[in-house]
């Protein structure tokens, strides 16, 4: 840094006149005494604490060990709320509003007198929705995340977040599992603060946050509940300030080489298909090219390398005590973009270097002996995802993954429950089930249902795994043969919308293609039909007009098309 350069909170608290004393006077309520407006680099701890979701619910706890970092370092440290976004609470998706909270980080970071930021968050949709609104103003800023719960407790084994619920509904739907036995489940899947402890999209975002260099090492798989995780925000708070001291902005460490480590990290954790979502956005917003076949592309060599559920066996509170994800960088060592900095200081490649070797190789596993083949995201194209479609290879069935069959197909997702478990619908074991109206603008906010539950009569016969299709996410703890983010979706006129039942589609992942076998002279006569069909918007007011009539489609992040790119963190006008 110019050491001559005042910081950015100085022009307001350095100011000895009428505004300096308005912006001084109404902050020093709060019990700040006079000394700590000398130009001392003042820190935004972002929190979205809430009551609303226990991922989040002990990050009052741990703002205040990032405040006693900031203090220790001479900064001063002040606390602000961002909404919370608990994912299993809200309706009718998270994701719906993943794109408010990044506006409301953002613009709360540029509004106030602040030189950098520690962003605390967790569930799912809080960690890019922060990133997100933090980059768009490019101040120095890390992360600390909640961390995952620890691992869940029935009938004498651990069961997995999310992970085990599906396996549980599933069997009460075949009649194998009891009812009280499942709400049994549900008191011992979560029994403590922290994410879902499976590597869902919370524990796949976190992971990704120390690929991409945004926290220090270990921020990932410390479980919630763990001390080790408050010396961490300690640590954090000692860090921050010395990255506003130089100057260090997040466009700095967000490079595409970042996004390359982070994409090859998503492939050996088998990490939520949400993530491609969410990398896709925060790139946007930071300006560096990433599109979706990057994740083929780089990802396509990478072996899972991490046997957690969904994809494996263990969960986050085995991966902490295996090394975390360091121990997993290690392994990584000959892929990674080594020279790729990050917010501690040290190269991504010096990270990986000082890393331990895993504790544990039944939990991290080594290149040459991988717990599967090339895991990274696939990336469909074909007549009925003109512009991509993904799927997780590493939760599939083997023998689905070149698939040719007849489809059963549901209009939108109260069609799906309507008719799913009617005896007689026309389903057999080897159909492809296909849900229209579930992209961004369609539900909106893409909710996580993809991974359709199957259907009861086939479940009886022992089925266990569909070719699915849909415009939806599906939950990072979900598995099954499922193909997500179809794009365009049905509701913006993609070849989905046209779908009917009965056509053939073929599905060939190896050669990565998705085709609807319609002639195109059909196509076109269904499409017209579509058209004159289609009925007005219910939605005419509020976030959901906003987010309907600017959202971007999956292969572009799903962010709204106005908040591409960063702007200045200079506001234009003086507000007194
Ligand atoms: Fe919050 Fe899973 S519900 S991380």
């Amino acid at each position: 840094m110019d050491e001559k350069k005042p910081l950015r909170s100085q022009r307001s608290y350095g100011k000895l006149d009428r505004d300096g004393f308005i912006h001084r006077s109404w902050i020093k309520g709060t019990g700040l005494p006079d000394h700590v407006f000398d130009g001392r680099p003042i820190i935004g701890v972002c929190n979205t604490w809430s009551e609303l979701v226990t991922c989040q619910y002990h990050l009052r706890e741990l703002a205040e060990h990032v405040k006693r970092g900031v203090w220790e370092a001479g900064g001063v440290p002040i606390e602000f709320p961002a909404m919370s976004l608990p994912e299993t609470q809200m309706r009718p998706t998270a994701m719906l509003f993943r794109n408010l909270l990044s506006m409301e980080v953002e613009e709360s970071i540029r509004a106030n007198p602040i030189d950098g930021v520690v962003l605390l968050g967790g569930c799912d949709k809080t960690t890019p929705g922060q990133l997100m609104g933090a980059a768009s103003v490019d101040l120095p800023a890390m992360v600390v995340s909640s961390g995952p719960m620890l691992n869940g407790k029935f009938q004498g084994r651990d069961i997995g977040s999310g992970t085990d619920v599906w396996r549980f509904s599933e069997a009460v739907r075949a009649g194998e599992m009891s009812l009280t036995d499942f709400m049994r489940a549900e008191s011992g899947m979560s029994r403590s603060n922290g994410v879902c402890n499976t590597m869902g999209t919370a524990s796949t975002m976190a992971s990704l946050v120390e690929a991409l260099g945004m926290s220090l090492p270990g921020n990932a798989a410390l479980p919630g509940p763990d001390s080790r995780r408050k010396t961490l925000a300690h640590l954090t708070g000692n860090r921050i300030v010395e990255l506003v001291k130089q100057d260090v902005r997040m466009s700095q460490i967000l490079t595409r080489e970042a996004f390359e480590n982070a994409i090859l990290l998503h492939a050996a954790i088998g990490g939520s298909t949400n993530a491609v979502v969410h990398l896709l956005a925060l790139a946007g917003r930071v300006g560096v090219p990433l599109s979706l076949d990057d994740f083929d592309a780089i990802g396509r060599e990478v072996p899972l390398l991490v046997n957690l559920m969904p994809s494996g066996k263990f969960l986050m509170e085995d991966l902490s005590d295996a090394g975390g994800i360091p121990a997993v960088l290690k392994e990584l060592r000959p892929l990674l973009r080594t020279h790729a900095m990050t917010v501690s200081g040290h190269m991504l490649g010096e990270i990986a270097e000082a890393a331990d070797e895993a504790y544990n190789r039944e939990v991290v596993a080594t290149l040459e002996a991988p717990f599967g083949p090339s895991s990274g995201v696939w990336v469909l194209r074909g007549n009925l995802c003109p512009h991509g479609a993904i799927l997780k290879p590493s939760a599939a069935t083997p023998s689905l993954l070149t698939h040719r069959a007849r489809a059963v197909v549901f209009e939108d997702i109260e069609d799906y429950k309507a008719r799913i478990d009617d005896p007689d619908l026309p389903c057999e074991a080897d159909s492809i089930l296909v849900l229209k109206g579930c992209g961004p603008k369609g539900y909106p906010g893409m909710p996580e249902v993809g991974n359709m539950a199957l259907p009861r009569k086939l479940l009886a016969q022992g089925v266990r795994d569909m070719v699915r299709i849909s415009d939806a996410r599906m939950s990072g703890t979900a598995y099954g043969t499922v193909i997500l983010h179809v794009s365009p979706e049905s509701e913006a006129g993609g070849t989905l919308a046209l779908v009917k039942d009965g056509d053939e589609i073929e599905f060939d992942g190896p050669n990565r293609r998705l085709e609807l076998l319609v002639d195109e002279a059909e196509l076109g006569r269904r499409r017209v039909e579509w058209e004159q069909a289609k009925a007005p918007s219910r939605f005419e007011r509020g976030w959901y007009r906003l987010y309907i009539d600017t959202v971007l489609q999956a292969d572009r992040g799903a962010d709204l098309d106005f908040l591409v790119g960063k702007s200045s963190a200079d506001v234009t006008r003086e507000s007194h």
